[in-house]
């Protein structure tokens, strides 16, 4: 596929902006990347430079900056933002919000207004699943209730508030070029990108339990703790949607394709499920990988993590029905492919 649209992708260089970046080139568009590194480097796309054939232009840049974010508005034609930039440990929020409030609420409030200066009114967000809170049932479909039991979670949640307000705004006023917005909301993302060049490198002991079994696999640390076997699931421990994130990365291509097929006129704001629709349990993922890789993974039940909630998978399927995207690869390439990551890169992009 041929595009001549130009995408500016905040926080490019983390886990998920990374393989996002990999399959936007892939589907022909041009790319710029800002990103300030707190959480990533650089080396993250020079790697996706390697494993497209295709280079773009990178800025070292906070999206809290306004005047340098808004010369890169004004040396590039962008026509249109995915916007990963922001903070994601729920435990370091809660120590810090202030900080966690800054960097996401504010660090999108600067970035809005200098696409609208720049008169790019097409955003692509990543939300998260955690605006569900204790959801009452599953699978979660869209419309249920948010709410949030953390300021990373309420970040999120206020995010989508702000974006959806702006909406409102422009259909009241017959805007002439409206805010078109997708918010799409992740569950939980693991897996790399199959050459094994890029993939989830934490910066300290990883909170997720995905990287946990594989630095646990690599001999980085011990053993794994099980929080909690007393849920009310089918093994007791907690059961989570995890999707690959090449699989993610594919939904945000499908959300910036709807965006530009509809005419600019329309404003819209669609909130979507990125999910299997499939639950797994802390155990299930254990076991598999041990099947899958052949390593060894020691573990201890431990006490329940505060805050965590027993069961939570999407309902997928209005991404399926208006983005016409659905995930492709299961539990076993997720688990394959995180393990050819973390095997050839022991300490990440160190
Ligand atoms: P990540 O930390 O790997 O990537 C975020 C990137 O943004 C990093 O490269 C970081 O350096 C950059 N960044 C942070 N603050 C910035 C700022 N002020 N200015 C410029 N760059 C900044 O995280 P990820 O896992 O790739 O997550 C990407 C997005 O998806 C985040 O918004 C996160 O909240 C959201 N999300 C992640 C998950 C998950 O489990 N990984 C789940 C749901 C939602
Ligand atoms: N878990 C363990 N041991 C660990 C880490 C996790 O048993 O060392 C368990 C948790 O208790 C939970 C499951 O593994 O049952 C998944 O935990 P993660 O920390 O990997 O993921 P969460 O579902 O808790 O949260 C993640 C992100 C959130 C995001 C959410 C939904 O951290 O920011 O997915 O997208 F909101």
């Amino acid at each position: 596929m041929t595009s001549n649209n130009t995408i500016l992708v905040t926080g490019g260089a983390g886990y998920i902006g990374s393989h996002t970046c990999v399959e936007l080139l892939q589907a022909g568009f041009d790319l710029v990347v800002v990103d300030n590194f707190s959480n990533s480097k650089p080396e993250a796309l020079q790697r996706v430079m390697q494993i497209t054939g295709r280079e773009f232009a990178c800025y070292a840049v906070d999206i809290t900056h306004t005047e340098a974010l808004s010369q890169v508005f004004t040396d590039h034609p962008i026509d249109a933002v995915v916007h990963f930039a922001g903070l994601k440990a729920v435990g370091e929020s809660c120590a810090k919000p202030a900080w966690y409030y800054r960097n996401n609420v504010y660090g999108t409030q600067v970035l809005t207004e200098v696409m609208a200066e720049h008169h790019v009114k097409r955003l692509v967000f990543s939300s998260s699943a955690t605006v569900y809170g204790e959801p009452k049932s599953v699978p979660i479909t869209e419309d249920f209730p948010l709410s949030a039991t953390n300021p990373y979670g309420r970040s999120k949640w206020f995010i989508e508030s702000m974006l959806s307000d702006f909406v409102d705004a422009d259909r009241l006023q017959h805007a002439n070029q409206p805010w078109q917005i997708s918010v799409l909301r992740y569950f939980n993302p693991i897996g790399a990108h199959k050459s094994g060049l890029i993939g989830e490198d934490p910066k300290d002991i990883p909170n997720n339990l995905m990287p946990y079994i594989s630095q646990v696999a690599v001999g980085k640390l011990k053993q794994l703790s099980v929080f909690g076997d007393d849920y009310p699931t089918h093994d007791g421990t907690g059961v989570r949607d995890y999707i690959h994130v090449v699989d993610l990365a594919k939904g945000h291509v499908k959300a910036l394709e709807k965006l530009f097929n509809q005419a600019q006129e329309t404003t819209d704001w669609q909130a979507y499920n990125l999910g299997t629709g499939q639950g797994y349990s802390v155990l299930d993922l254990v076991k598999t990988f041990i099947e899958v890789t052949g390593q060894d993974i020691p573990y201890q039940i431990a006490p329940r993590r505060p805050g965590d909630i027993a069961i939570c998978y999407a309902d997928p399927t209005k991404a399926w029905r208006e983005l016409g995207w659905q995930a492709q690869l299961d539990l076993t390439a997720m688990l394959a492919d995180t393990w050819r990551w973390q095997s050839s890169n022991p300490d990440g992009y160190a």
